[in-house]
Protein backbone atom coordinates (compact mmCIF):
# COMPACT_ATOMS: atom_id res chain seq x y z
CA UNK A 1 0.00 0.00 0.00
CA UNK A 2 2.66 2.64 -1.01
CA UNK A 3 1.15 5.90 -1.97
CA UNK A 4 2.95 8.45 -4.40
CA UNK A 5 3.18 11.61 -3.28
CA UNK A 6 4.64 14.58 -5.90
CA UNK A 7 5.37 18.31 -4.01
CA UNK A 8 6.17 16.67 -0.96
CA UNK A 9 8.83 18.97 0.18
CA UNK A 10 5.90 21.52 -0.17
CA UNK A 11 3.85 23.48 2.21
CA UNK A 12 0.94 21.27 1.76
CA UNK A 13 2.70 18.05 -0.07
CA UNK A 14 4.83 17.89 3.35
CA UNK A 15 1.54 17.46 5.27
CA UNK A 16 0.47 14.94 3.10
CA UNK A 17 3.27 12.96 3.65
CA UNK A 18 3.09 13.00 7.52
CA UNK A 19 -0.59 12.35 7.54
CA UNK A 20 -0.50 9.17 5.41
CA UNK A 21 2.61 7.97 7.65
CA UNK A 22 0.32 9.03 10.40
CA UNK A 23 -2.83 6.07 9.14
CA UNK A 24 0.36 3.37 8.29
CA UNK A 25 1.01 3.71 4.69
CA UNK A 26 4.66 3.81 2.98
CA UNK A 27 5.09 6.56 1.68
CA UNK A 28 6.95 7.55 -2.15
CA UNK A 29 7.90 10.77 -2.39
CA UNK A 30 8.96 12.52 -5.39
CA UNK A 31 11.37 15.46 -5.42
CA UNK A 32 13.89 17.35 -7.96
CA UNK A 33 16.85 17.16 -5.67
CA UNK A 34 16.40 14.51 -3.11
CA UNK A 35 19.77 15.61 -1.07
CA UNK A 36 17.56 18.75 0.39
CA UNK A 37 14.22 16.88 0.48
CA UNK A 38 14.84 17.05 4.64
CA UNK A 39 11.80 14.08 4.57
CA UNK A 40 10.87 12.16 7.80
CA UNK A 41 12.56 8.58 8.33
CA UNK A 42 11.26 5.72 6.21
CA UNK A 43 9.95 7.64 3.47
CA UNK A 44 11.33 6.66 0.19
CA UNK A 45 12.62 9.44 -1.63
CA UNK A 46 12.93 9.52 -5.41
CA UNK A 47 14.28 11.93 -7.64
CA UNK A 48 11.69 12.84 -10.78
CA UNK A 49 10.40 15.96 -12.34
CA UNK A 50 6.48 16.12 -13.27
CA UNK A 51 8.34 18.36 -16.43
CA UNK A 52 9.63 14.54 -17.73
CA UNK A 53 7.29 12.26 -16.78
CA UNK A 54 9.12 9.15 -17.64
CA UNK A 55 10.59 10.15 -14.18
CA UNK A 56 7.91 9.71 -12.07
CA UNK A 57 7.86 6.05 -10.53
CA UNK A 58 4.06 5.21 -10.78
CA UNK A 59 4.86 1.38 -10.37
CA UNK A 60 4.00 -0.56 -7.29
CA UNK A 61 2.02 2.53 -5.62
CA UNK A 62 -1.81 2.02 -5.09
CA UNK A 63 -2.59 5.67 -4.71
CA UNK A 64 -1.29 9.20 -5.81
CA UNK A 65 -1.02 12.79 -4.98
CA UNK A 66 -0.53 15.12 -7.69
CA UNK A 67 0.43 18.71 -8.42
CA UNK A 68 -1.37 20.46 -11.46
CA UNK A 69 1.69 23.28 -11.95
CA UNK A 70 5.04 22.80 -11.50
CA UNK A 71 8.43 25.47 -11.15
CA UNK A 72 8.15 28.26 -9.84
CA UNK A 73 5.75 30.52 -12.36
CA UNK A 74 2.61 29.14 -11.64
CA UNK A 75 2.46 28.04 -15.18
CA UNK A 76 0.08 24.82 -15.66
CA UNK A 77 1.31 21.22 -15.85
CA UNK A 78 1.41 20.62 -19.84
CA UNK A 79 2.22 17.28 -19.19
CA UNK A 80 -0.58 16.22 -17.11
CA UNK A 81 -2.04 14.07 -19.91
CA UNK A 82 0.95 11.95 -20.17
CA UNK A 83 1.15 11.56 -16.63
CA UNK A 84 -2.21 10.37 -16.19
CA UNK A 85 -1.67 7.62 -18.81
CA UNK A 86 0.98 6.23 -17.25
CA UNK A 87 -0.37 6.51 -13.85
CA UNK A 88 -3.28 4.19 -15.58
CA UNK A 89 -0.77 2.33 -17.36
CA UNK A 90 0.81 1.75 -13.71
CA UNK A 91 -2.57 0.38 -11.98
CA UNK A 92 -2.72 3.31 -9.84
CA UNK A 93 -6.17 3.28 -8.49
CA UNK A 94 -6.89 6.32 -6.74
CA UNK A 95 -5.59 9.86 -7.00
CA UNK A 96 -5.79 13.75 -5.75
CA UNK A 97 -5.26 16.68 -7.79
CA UNK A 98 -4.23 19.80 -6.18
CA UNK A 99 -5.77 22.76 -8.03
CA UNK A 100 -3.64 25.83 -8.46
CA UNK A 101 -6.18 28.33 -9.66
CA UNK A 102 -7.69 27.47 -13.15
CA UNK A 103 -8.78 23.82 -14.87
CA UNK A 104 -5.54 22.31 -15.50
CA UNK A 105 -4.49 20.19 -18.79
CA UNK A 106 -3.70 17.65 -15.89
CA UNK A 107 -7.29 18.05 -14.11
CA UNK A 108 -8.65 17.27 -17.20
CA UNK A 109 -6.65 14.14 -18.34
CA UNK A 110 -7.82 12.97 -14.77
CA UNK A 111 -11.57 13.98 -14.76
CA UNK A 112 -11.86 12.19 -18.39
CA UNK A 113 -9.59 8.64 -16.88
CA UNK A 114 -9.93 5.66 -15.24
CA UNK A 115 -8.47 6.71 -12.03
CA UNK A 116 -10.62 7.14 -9.21
CA UNK A 117 -9.46 10.76 -8.94
CA UNK A 118 -10.81 13.43 -6.68
CA UNK A 119 -10.02 17.39 -6.81
CA UNK A 120 -8.77 19.32 -3.92
CA UNK A 121 -9.74 23.29 -4.47
CA UNK A 122 -7.51 24.82 -1.88
CA UNK A 123 -7.83 27.97 -1.20
CA UNK A 124 -5.14 30.55 -0.28
CA UNK A 125 -3.15 28.37 2.54
CA UNK A 126 -2.27 29.48 5.90
CA UNK A 127 1.39 28.95 5.36
CA UNK A 128 1.69 32.05 2.55
CA UNK A 129 1.89 34.73 5.75
CA UNK A 130 5.27 32.91 6.85
CA UNK A 131 6.72 35.58 3.94
CA UNK A 132 6.33 38.38 6.75
CA UNK A 133 8.14 36.77 8.98
CA UNK A 134 11.39 38.11 8.17
CA UNK A 135 10.09 42.02 8.11
CA UNK A 136 8.06 41.25 11.62
CA UNK A 137 11.19 40.15 12.88
CA UNK A 138 13.63 42.63 11.49
CA UNK A 139 10.79 45.62 11.78
CA UNK A 140 7.95 44.67 13.67
CA UNK A 141 5.96 45.14 10.73
CA UNK A 142 3.71 43.65 7.64
CA UNK A 143 3.31 45.59 4.41
CA UNK A 144 0.60 44.31 1.93
CA UNK A 145 -1.80 45.84 -0.35
CA UNK A 146 -5.66 45.28 0.00
CA UNK A 147 -6.58 45.82 3.51
CA UNK A 148 -10.16 45.35 2.70
CA UNK A 149 -9.60 41.81 0.98
CA UNK A 150 -10.65 38.66 3.21
CA UNK A 151 -9.47 34.56 2.03
CA UNK A 152 -11.39 32.13 3.37
CA UNK A 153 -7.56 30.79 4.17
CA UNK A 154 -6.96 26.86 5.01
CA UNK A 155 -4.81 25.25 6.93
CA UNK A 156 -1.98 23.73 5.00
CA UNK A 157 -2.64 20.24 7.61
CA UNK A 158 -5.83 20.39 6.77
CA UNK A 159 -4.65 19.84 3.05
CA UNK A 160 -2.50 16.96 3.82
CA UNK A 161 -5.01 15.19 6.02
CA UNK A 162 -7.84 15.64 3.77
CA UNK A 163 -5.51 14.34 0.79
CA UNK A 164 -4.37 11.32 2.83
CA UNK A 165 -8.16 10.34 4.25
CA UNK A 166 -9.28 10.32 0.44
CA UNK A 167 -6.34 8.34 -0.67
CA UNK A 168 -6.60 5.86 2.19
CA UNK A 169 -10.06 5.14 2.90
CA UNK A 170 -11.50 5.56 -0.42
CA UNK A 171 -15.31 6.59 -0.89
CA UNK A 172 -14.20 9.95 -2.69
CA UNK A 173 -14.11 9.32 -6.25
CA UNK A 174 -15.38 11.63 -9.07
CA UNK A 175 -15.80 14.31 -6.60
CA UNK A 176 -14.31 18.39 -6.25
CA UNK A 177 -14.18 19.46 -2.61
CA UNK A 178 -12.99 23.36 -2.12
CA UNK A 179 -10.44 23.20 0.96
CA UNK A 180 -11.28 26.21 3.36
CA UNK A 181 -10.38 27.08 6.81
CA UNK A 182 -13.49 27.94 8.87
CA UNK A 183 -13.53 31.80 8.64
CA UNK A 184 -12.15 34.67 6.27
CA UNK A 185 -9.48 36.86 7.58
CA UNK A 186 -8.06 40.26 6.06
CA UNK A 187 -4.89 41.01 6.23
CA UNK A 188 -4.96 43.02 9.32
CA UNK A 189 -6.75 40.19 11.05
CA UNK A 190 -4.02 37.82 10.22
CA UNK A 191 -1.70 39.87 11.67
CA UNK A 192 -3.31 40.39 14.43
CA UNK A 193 -3.68 36.69 15.01
CA UNK A 194 0.26 37.05 14.96
CA UNK A 195 0.77 39.43 17.15
CA UNK A 196 -1.57 37.49 19.64
CA UNK A 197 0.40 34.47 18.88
CA UNK A 198 3.92 35.73 19.93
CA UNK A 199 3.12 38.11 22.47
CA UNK A 200 4.73 41.07 20.09
CA UNK A 201 3.29 44.20 18.49
CA UNK A 202 3.19 44.18 14.62
CA UNK A 203 2.09 46.84 12.68
CA UNK A 204 -0.16 46.54 9.02
CA UNK A 205 0.69 49.17 6.64
CA UNK A 206 -1.27 49.24 3.77
CA UNK A 207 0.82 49.13 0.60
CA UNK A 208 -0.41 50.54 -2.60
CA UNK A 209 -0.78 48.14 -5.59
CA UNK A 210 2.28 49.72 -7.03
CA UNK A 211 4.46 49.72 -3.99
CA UNK A 212 3.69 45.90 -3.82
CA UNK A 213 4.54 45.36 -7.99
CA UNK A 214 7.80 46.82 -7.02
CA UNK A 215 8.77 44.85 -3.91
CA UNK A 216 7.49 41.42 -5.69
CA UNK A 217 9.35 42.02 -9.12
CA UNK A 218 12.79 43.36 -6.73
CA UNK A 219 12.25 40.00 -5.38
CA UNK A 220 12.96 38.51 -8.62
CA UNK A 221 9.24 36.97 -8.93
CA UNK A 222 8.15 37.07 -13.02
CA UNK A 223 5.99 39.88 -13.96
CA UNK A 224 3.40 37.74 -14.99
CA UNK A 225 3.27 36.22 -11.68
CA UNK A 226 3.02 38.93 -10.12
CA UNK A 227 0.18 40.45 -11.69
CA UNK A 228 -1.73 36.96 -11.68
CA UNK A 229 -0.76 37.34 -7.18
CA UNK A 230 -1.81 40.63 -6.66
CA UNK A 231 -4.93 40.39 -9.21
CA UNK A 232 -6.11 37.18 -7.33
CA UNK A 233 -5.74 39.77 -3.98
CA UNK A 234 -7.40 43.06 -5.99
CA UNK A 235 -10.57 41.22 -7.07
CA UNK A 236 -10.63 37.87 -5.48
CA UNK A 237 -13.34 35.61 -7.11
CA UNK A 238 -15.94 34.22 -4.77
CA UNK A 239 -14.44 30.85 -4.13
CA UNK A 240 -11.51 32.33 -2.39
CA UNK A 241 -13.30 34.34 0.53
CA UNK A 242 -16.35 31.58 1.29
CA UNK A 243 -16.57 29.56 3.93
CA UNK A 244 -17.46 25.94 2.89
CA UNK A 245 -17.44 22.69 5.21
CA UNK A 246 -15.84 20.38 2.67
CA UNK A 247 -12.87 19.87 5.39
CA UNK A 248 -14.92 19.02 8.16
CA UNK A 249 -17.23 16.65 5.97
CA UNK A 250 -14.23 14.73 4.95
CA UNK A 251 -12.21 14.69 8.37
CA UNK A 252 -15.65 14.67 10.62
CA UNK A 253 -13.82 17.50 12.70
CA UNK A 254 -13.62 21.41 12.16
CA UNK A 255 -11.10 22.95 10.02
CA UNK A 256 -8.16 24.50 11.62
CA UNK A 257 -8.26 27.98 12.57
CA UNK A 258 -5.89 30.99 11.58
CA UNK A 259 -5.17 31.32 15.31
CA UNK A 260 -3.86 27.56 15.97
CA UNK A 261 -1.59 28.10 12.63
CA UNK A 262 -0.09 31.44 14.16
CA UNK A 263 0.52 30.04 17.76
CA UNK A 264 2.48 26.51 15.79
CA UNK A 265 4.37 29.20 13.85
CA UNK A 266 5.33 31.96 16.32
CA UNK A 267 8.80 31.08 16.30
CA UNK A 268 9.39 31.66 12.67
CA UNK A 269 8.24 35.20 13.62
CA UNK A 270 10.15 35.49 16.75
CA UNK A 271 13.42 33.74 16.03
CA UNK A 272 13.42 32.68 12.61
CA UNK A 273 12.66 28.80 13.37
CA UNK A 274 11.61 26.60 10.89
CA UNK A 275 8.43 25.64 12.01
CA UNK A 276 7.20 23.93 8.49
CA UNK A 277 8.85 20.23 9.48
N1 LIG B 1 0.00 28.84 -1.69
C1 LIG B 1 -1.28 28.92 -1.95
O1 LIG B 1 -2.02 29.76 -1.40
C2 LIG B 1 -1.90 27.95 -2.95
C3 LIG B 1 -3.29 27.96 -3.12
C4 LIG B 1 -3.86 27.03 -4.00
C5 LIG B 1 -3.06 26.14 -4.68
N2 LIG B 1 -1.72 26.18 -4.49
C6 LIG B 1 -0.90 25.19 -5.25
O2 LIG B 1 -0.53 24.16 -4.35
C7 LIG B 1 0.65 23.51 -4.85
C8 LIG B 1 1.59 23.23 -3.70
O3 LIG B 1 1.94 24.45 -3.07
P1 LIG B 1 3.00 24.41 -1.88
O4 LIG B 1 2.97 25.77 -1.25
O5 LIG B 1 2.79 23.19 -1.06
O6 LIG B 1 4.35 24.22 -2.70
P2 LIG B 1 5.76 24.89 -2.42
O7 LIG B 1 6.01 24.91 -0.95
O8 LIG B 1 5.85 26.15 -3.21
O9 LIG B 1 6.72 23.81 -3.08
C9 LIG B 1 6.64 23.48 -4.44
C10 LIG B 1 6.65 21.97 -4.54
O10 LIG B 1 6.49 21.61 -5.92
C11 LIG B 1 7.52 20.71 -6.26
N3 LIG B 1 7.84 20.91 -7.67
C12 LIG B 1 7.96 22.09 -8.31
N4 LIG B 1 8.27 21.89 -9.60
C13 LIG B 1 8.37 20.55 -9.76
C14 LIG B 1 8.67 19.71 -10.87
N5 LIG B 1 8.96 20.21 -12.08
N6 LIG B 1 8.68 18.38 -10.67
C15 LIG B 1 8.42 17.83 -9.46
N7 LIG B 1 8.11 18.58 -8.37
C16 LIG B 1 8.09 19.92 -8.53
C17 LIG B 1 8.68 21.04 -5.34
O11 LIG B 1 9.48 19.91 -5.21
P3 LIG B 1 11.10 19.95 -5.16
O12 LIG B 1 11.53 21.39 -5.09
O13 LIG B 1 11.45 19.16 -3.93
O14 LIG B 1 11.50 19.26 -6.42
C18 LIG B 1 7.95 21.38 -4.04
O15 LIG B 1 7.66 20.22 -3.31
C19 LIG B 1 1.22 24.42 -5.94
O16 LIG B 1 0.91 23.81 -7.18
C20 LIG B 1 0.43 25.72 -5.77
O17 LIG B 1 0.26 26.37 -7.01
C21 LIG B 1 -1.12 27.04 -3.63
Amino acid sequence: MTILVTGATGNAGRRVVDELLALGREVRAVTRNAAAARLPAGVEVVEGDLTRPETIPFDGVTGAHLLTNAGDDYADLLTGPELVERAEKAGVGRVTVLWSGSRSPLEEAVTASSLEWTVLRPVDFMSNALVWAESVRATGEVREPFAYARSALVHEGDIGAVAAAVLVRGGHGGRTYTLTGPEALSVPEQVAAIAAATGREIRYVEQSEEEARAGMLAAGRPAEVVDLLLGWKRDMPAVGYTVVSDVEDVLGRPARSFASWAREHAGAFVSGADTRR
